[in-house]
Parts: C-alpha cells; sequence; structure tokens
C-alpha cells in the first residue's frame, strides 16, 4: 500500500511532469478511437485510463444527478497545464491525472434557423470574402508551397471554426461578428481545397471539420457546402500525416491532442509563442464572492508544442480583414529534401 506521501498530489503531479519531459504522451490514439466506438455503439459507460494508468468509469448517457439542466455528453481535454497548475486554496490539481474525461453540457439551440438561412448568409459573405484582401493575401500564400509540399496535403481537418448557423436577428442579413468569422473561417477551408485541387492536377482535396457548436442545422448546411462534419474526437482521429489542420481559437487544446497524436502536412492554426509561466488571477464577483481565473487559455501552448513546430516552414498568415486572429502557416520543412 502507498505511504499518504506517494499519493499526496504533490506527488502525482511531480510524476506526471517527469513522465511529460519524458515524452509520455497526454492524448493516445488508442483511448480516443475505444471512447469514439462506444460512443459510436451507444454504450453506457466508458472507462478511461489518466496519465499514470488509474481507470475512472464515466456515464456516456446523462446521469440523473444533472438531467435537468444539460442534454450533452462532451470530452474534456486536459492539456499539462491543467495536470500541473495547482488550485491556490486547495493546493491540488483540479482533475488530477486525467487527461481526458467525460463532462456533460447543454448544446446550443438556433431556433428558427433553417438550412437555407445559411446558405443565403453563407452567399452574402461569400461575396465579402472573395473580394477581400485576407482571401488574396492568402492565395498568394498558397502559391508559394512547393509542387511537393502541396502533393503531401489530401485532406483538410478544420477545428473549432465556429457556429455557422449563429445568425442574428440584430443585423439585416443575419451576419453578426460571430457568424462572419465562423462563415469566413469555412470559406478558407474551401479555398484552400480549392486551390490545393487546381495546384495538384484536380487531385480531390476533402474538407473535415470538428465543432460541437454545429451539431445539427449547422452541420447539414456544411454538407450542402461539400464539407464533412465529424463528431469529436473522429475529428482528431481523421487527421494524418498528409493532413493540414486549421484550427481557430479552440475551447480544448488542440495543439497538444495534435502534438501528441500525429504530426501533420501543415498546420494553419494559432501562432505559437513560447509558453510563459504564469498565476492563477482572483477575481471578485457581483455578489462579491471571490472566485480564481485559471492563468492559462484553453489552447496553451506547451513546450512539446512548440517541438513540434521546429519541424516546419512558418509564415504569418496575414488576416487584414480580422476574421481570423493571430494565425500562423506551419509547413513541414523535410517533405523537400
Ligand atoms: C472561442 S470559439 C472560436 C470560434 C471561431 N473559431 C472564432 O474564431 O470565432 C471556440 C470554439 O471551439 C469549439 N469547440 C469546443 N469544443 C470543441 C471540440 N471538442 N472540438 C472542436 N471544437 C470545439 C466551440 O464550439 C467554439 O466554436
Amino acid at each position: 500500500m502507498a505511504s499518504p506521501d506517494e499519493m499526496s498530489p504533490d506527488n502525482d503531479l511531480q510524476k506526471t511532469l517527469k513522465f511529460y519531459n519524458e515524452g509520455k504522451p497526454l492524448f493516445t490514439r488508442a483511448v480516443l478511437e475505444d471512447l469514439d466506438r462506444h460512443l459510436e455503439k451507444g454504450e453506457n459507460k466508458v472507462v478511461i485510463r489518466d496519465y499514470l494508468d488509474n481507470e475512472h468509469v464515466y456515464d456516456l448517457e446523462i446521469p440523473d444527478w444533472c438531467a435537468d439542466s444539460v442534454d450533452t455528453v462532451r470530452i474534456k481535454y486536459n492539456g499539462i497545464e491543467t495536470l500541473t497548475t495547482l488550485h491556490p486554496d486547495e493546493n491540488k490539481v483540479s482533475w488530477g491525472t486525467r487527461t481526458m474525461m467525460i463532462t456533460y453540457g447543454s448544446h446550443y439551440k438556433y431556433d428558427n434557423i433553417t438550412v437555407e438561412k445559411v446558405r443565403t448568409a453563407f452567399e452574402r459573405q461569400w461575396e465579402a470574402w472573395k473580394q477581400s484582401k485576407t482571401c488574396k493575401h492568402l492565395t498568394q500564400q498558397l502559391e508559394k508551397l512547393t509542387p511537393n509540399q502541396v502533393a503531401a496535403i489530401t485532406k483538410i481537418v478544420g477545428f473549432a471554426l465556429g457556429p455557422v448557423a449563429c445568425l442574428d436577428v440584430k443585423f439585416a442579413d443575419g451576419i453578426g461578428p460571430s457568424a462572419a468569422n465562423a462563415l469566413t473561417q469555412h470559406m478558407a477551408l474551401l479555398t484552400i481545397a480549392k486551390i490545393l485541387e487546381q495546384q495538384n492536377g484536380g487531385r480531390k482535396v476533402k474538407c473535415y471539420t470538428q465543432d460541437p457548436v454545429n451539431k445539427g442545422v449547422g452541420n447539414e448546411s456544411l454538407k450542402t457546402l461539400g464539407i464533412t462534419s465529424l463528431d469529436d474526437p473522429k475529428g482528431f482521429l481523421e487527421v494524418d500525416d498528409k493532413t493540414l489542420v486549421v484550427s481557430i481559437h479552440p475551447n480544448v487544446p488542440v495543439r497538444q491532442v495534435i502534438a501528441d497524436l500525429q504530426y501533420p502536412a501543415a498546420m494553419l492554426w494559432n501562432t505559437v509563442e513560447e509558453p510563459v509561466k504564469r498565476e492563477w488571477e482572483q477575481k471578485i464577483m457581483d455578489d462579491g464572492d471571490v472566485t480564481w481565473i485559471f492563468p492559462y487559455s484553453t489552447d496553451p501552448v506547451s513546450s512539446r508544442v512548440v517541438r513540434m513546430t521546429e519541424q516546419y516552414d512558418q509564415l504569418p498568415f496575414d488576416d487584414a480583414d480580422d476574421w481570423f486572429g493571430k494565425l500562423t502557416w506551419y509547413v513541414m520543412k523535410h517533405r523537400d529534401a
């Protein structure tokens, strides 16, 4: 039996850091495939092993204790910062050593939104996109890829490209900032695929996306545009060494998952900057309660992500129209060697 000290959170944290520095993946294809199989088959429960190989059982049906307030099963991915940042009050790590776990939430509902309405919004925004400086820059950047780099990409998987069905009656054409970003980010996917196809003698480049917010009418609309939407975690499983991964401000640590699962042919994602150690921040709520804010973003850059990007040529993405934020192209180096 372990001594109390061996079982302490601090001891687990040290083990986690040791394994991480030795290269043990936080996220594995085997766990994601198993989880995907359980979800696909509609099983009631799944067992997920944590970073120290302890088994945890999760309900894949919404449990009674939260059935009044939620309607969706979600996968929570905990990056290395979540696993190694002690909560200041509790002196423990919020999720222990769990890298992947099941949580429950509510699915966003788009009342009165139809595929036709999304298509109409898409066609309006398409005009703005086609004439934009950002689209022009994107086209020029793709023209700089070498024939080998182009040939290396056979599909595109987009993560977290946002809610295409989030049309807003406050705007005459229904396209508020959220929909404008989401629609344009999906258009970029289609534009990239088209250019790569042209540059590669007409070979089809398939487009996939994973963003749970588009479940329902959003995904149906994307299908009519030639984009195949995948449920979490199928998008991650779809990524291979011939994939271009596009990920834009995700609510999950996409870069850490991909760095562990599979180095793709290329990425267009949030610019990787050297990670900085951050501290929890205290926030006083309107009711006077004090709460702590976790100091890292939802898609933090880890040392492993930095190491991964060293394998890629880098080119800043020029988003003159401010639909994407600060992104960089990463294209695998050794293809031309
Ligand atoms: C901050 S929003 C960014 C949306 C859009 N890319 C933008 O720039 O406006 C985060 C997005 O991550 C998506 N997201 C949450 N969980 C996800 C998951 N497991 N896989 C892919 N996307 C996810 C959310 O639904 C949401 O659309």
